[in-house]
């Protein structure tokens, strides 16, 4: 079955396809010749995610998914969140993002968040939302150079290593993304499609 993954993230793309392996034909938005801007104007997750997948399905005809996730910190009243992508600016850094958690974060003690995943598949129009989440701390420098966005300050629960400090396949299978497409490949067999 083939299905649109609406991202423009080559870090995702490739996450994504890891984990979905040879069972799904990804396309990706070049794929399909979409250069448009993907709207994602809503207040939460859900409504972003959703908003995504009904636009490419409407607009290009095709059966999508597309996936919103936020870092919610705890001592922030769960900021970035929706936000987290611009979250220090319209240039979408990286960089000036995890300066501006860290420099909010100085001297508070609970230091608990987690990453929310919610991907929104849309098939022949009816949509199904799946949800993936990981708790965690936010570290008070960063640490490790792999993935991208806020994984170097992210460290999971139980574990004595940040995001940044694994490999891609060790991040999957324990990620807030690794979670909800697990949730998504699951309910995609279940349906007894020809993958
Ligand atoms: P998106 O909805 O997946 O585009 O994620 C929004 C923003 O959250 C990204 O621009 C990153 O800043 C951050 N983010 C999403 N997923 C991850 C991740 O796995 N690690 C670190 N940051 C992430």
């Amino acid at each position: 079955m083939e299905l649109v993954f609406a991202t423009n993230n080559p870090h995702k793309l490739r996450e994504l396809q890891q984990l979905l392996g040879d069972e799904i034909h990804l396309l990706s938005l070049k794929d399909i010749g979409c250069d448009d801007e993907v709207p994602e104007n809503q207040q939460t997750l859900e409504g972003n995610a959703a908003e995504k997948s009904f636009f490419i399905f409407e607009k290009y005809g095709y059966n999508c998914f597309a996936d919103d996730t936020g870092l919610e910190i705890d001592a922030l009243d769960g900021e970035p969140g929706v936000y987290s992508a611009r979250y220090a600016g319209e240039e979408k850094s990286a960089e000036a993002n995890m300066a501006k958690v860290l420099e909010k974060m100085k001297g508070i003690t609970n230091r608990k968040a987690r990453f929310r995943t919610v991907i929104s598949l849309v098939i022949d129009g009816k949509e199904n939302q799946f949800e993936g989440f990981v708790e965690g701390e936010i570290l008070r420098e960063k640490r490790g150079t792999e993935g991208f966005g806020y994984d170097p300050i992210f460290q999971p629960d139980g574990i004595s290593q940040s995001f940044a400090e694994m490999n891609s396949e060790q991040k999957n299978q324990l990620s807030h993304r690794g979670r909800a497409v697990q949730k998504l490949v699951r309910y995609l067999k279940s349906l007894n499609l020809t993958l």
